[in-house]
């Protein structure tokens, strides 16, 4: 293996900004097309931190290979135990089960945050991802065709879910 994954610090945010961009320039992952500043990717690092959730990297020979996150899939409150997440991987660190160790110990994080859902928003064509979230147990809950666009196509968005393992007390709780 080679790397450790480990909770991120500030000093990691420029590397982040780097992968991310990488995709933003090069992939669909990213529905957009003008690259993040440093100044956004800290902000974003910041308030992920603020509200609890996970920066997690993947570190080798202190360089950054790739990062995982997750934060709130739906702001209304009935979606709180409900989780959007995200892993990037440098393309030179790709294929490497780096990808796979960031999306397990983002679920495994979960899980002992007492969540119960974590749902990855693919674009559908997205091989790489399907098959990473497949390899690490989630299951596709439907698409959304045509939802967005970049590189003049039309994008598909294909939602995958992980139910966690449960915490009895949350889950006797009625939702209404
Ligand atoms: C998707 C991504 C995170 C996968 O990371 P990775 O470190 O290359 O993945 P891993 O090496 O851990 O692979 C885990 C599994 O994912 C699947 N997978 C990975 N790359 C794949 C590819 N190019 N095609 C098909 N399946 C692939 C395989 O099932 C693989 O298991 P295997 O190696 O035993 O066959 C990486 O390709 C990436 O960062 N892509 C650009 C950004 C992106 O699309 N992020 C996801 C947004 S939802």
């Amino acid at each position: 293996m080679g790397f450790v994954i480990k909770p991120a610090e500030e000093w990691d945010v420029p590397a982040i900004l780097a992968i991310t961009n990488q995709a933003i320039r090069e992939t669909t992952a990213l529905w957009v097309s003008a690259p993040y500043t440093y100044e956004e990717r800290l902000a974003w690092f910041r308030q992920r931190r603020d509200e609890g959730f996970p920066v997690l990297v993947a570190h080798e020979a202190g360089q950054v290979l790739g990062f995982g996150s997750y934060g709130h899939f739906r702001v209304y409150e009935g979606y709180s135990q409900t989780v959007e997440h995200s892993v990037y991987v440098d393309a030179d660190s790709r294929k490497r089960g780096v990808g796979r160790a960031l999306l397990e110990a983002l679920a495994d994080t979960a899980a002992r945050q007492g969540l119960h859902v974590m749902i990855g928003a693919i674009t559908a064509d997205n091989a790489a991802s399907v098959g990473l979230h497949e390899q690490c147990g989630f299951v596709r809950g439907g698409v959304l065709p045509e939802v967005g666009r970049k590189f003049g196509n039309w994008l598909d968005l294909l939602f995958m879910y992980k139910l966690l393992s449960m915490n009895p007390d949350i889950e006797s709780e009625q939702i209404v």
